[in-house]
């Protein structure tokens, strides 16, 4: 069993639309998947449910995990693919954040929950919110890999170092072994080209994966029609990106 986190602490760098396609494709690889939606905004948890996340009560999402201690099983759903399973979110996992500061085992109440449901999973892939608050901190401690988006328009190497640091943080006061699997250049613009001076750059502080994810309409009209861009878009340029960075990450993973 292998937990990926995808984070960033910026908002509208592409981690959700990561998190969808990564849990999909590594689904459709014959593996059993337990997506993990983290981000009050439950944008991922939207594709994968049929019912808006907004109509859930708190009691069916992470929220009741991490506040109440609620057994993940009663709150893990199926979704319309086969062995692809869904932790959603709501809005009101927002106001779950002060409470996990205030708590003695704040940090673990994520990983405390999942261990008995880990080995379910081949994969548990997490969505995080645009933040390191609580939330993403314990979807961190969870992880054995992350990986983080990364948009070349709004890329600032203070914010590549902070997420950097906290990781590294973590690894030294909780002796986990999160690693960094790799940045992600994603919404490129062939036209605006982003110097390849400037991916180089990053290449000092972090991995950066061999190949990125263009700009394309079609990422925003398959959140739409609730379908991951494979199946909504098999033949487009960024549903093949994707589908080439699902067997980088799962060739990073196996050489670790
Ligand atoms: N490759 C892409 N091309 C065009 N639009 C994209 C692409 N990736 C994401 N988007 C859009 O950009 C917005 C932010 O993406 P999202 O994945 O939600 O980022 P985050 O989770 O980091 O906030 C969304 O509206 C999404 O549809
Ligand atoms: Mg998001």
């Amino acid at each position: 069993m292998t937990t990926i986190s995808v984070a960033n602490q910026k908002g509208g760098v592409g981690k959700t639309t990561t998190a969808i396609q990564l849990a999909y494709n590594i689904n459709q690889k014959g593996n059993s998947v337990l997506l993990i939606d983290l981000d009050p905004q439950a944008n991922a948890s939207s594709v994968f449910l049929d019912a808006s996340p907004n109509s859930l009560k708190t009691e069916e999402t992470v929220y009741a995990i991490l506040k109440d201690k609620e057994d993940p099983k009663r709150i893990i759903k199926k979704t319309k693919w086969e062995n692809l399973y869904l932790i959603p979110s709501s809005l009101a996992l927002s106001e779950v954040e002060p409470l996990l500061t205030g708590n003695v085992d704040g940090f673990f109440r994520l990983q405390d929950s999942l261990e008995d449901v880990r080995s379910e999973f081949d994969f548990i892939i997490i969505d995080n919110p645009p933040n390191l608050g609580m939330l993403t901190l314990n979807a961190l401690l969870c992880s054995d890999f992350v990986v983080i988006p990364l948009q070349a328009a709004k890329f600032s190497l203070d914010g590549i170092r902070t997420i950097l640091e906290t990781i590294d943080t973590l690894n030294k006061k909780f002796r986990t072994k999160i690693k960094i699997l790799g940045a992600l250049m994603t919404m490129y613009d062939d036209r605006t080209t982003i110097s390849k001076a400037m991916i180089e750059e990053m290449k000092k502080y972090l991995p950066v994966f061999d190949g990125y994810i263009s700009r394309s309409v079609v990422v925003e009209e398959s959140h739409l029609m609730k379908e991951p861009l494979s199946l909504y878009a098999p033949k487009s340029k960024v549903a093949l990106q994707y589908q080439t960075i699902t067997e980088i990450i799962l060739n990073g993973i196996q050489k670790r």
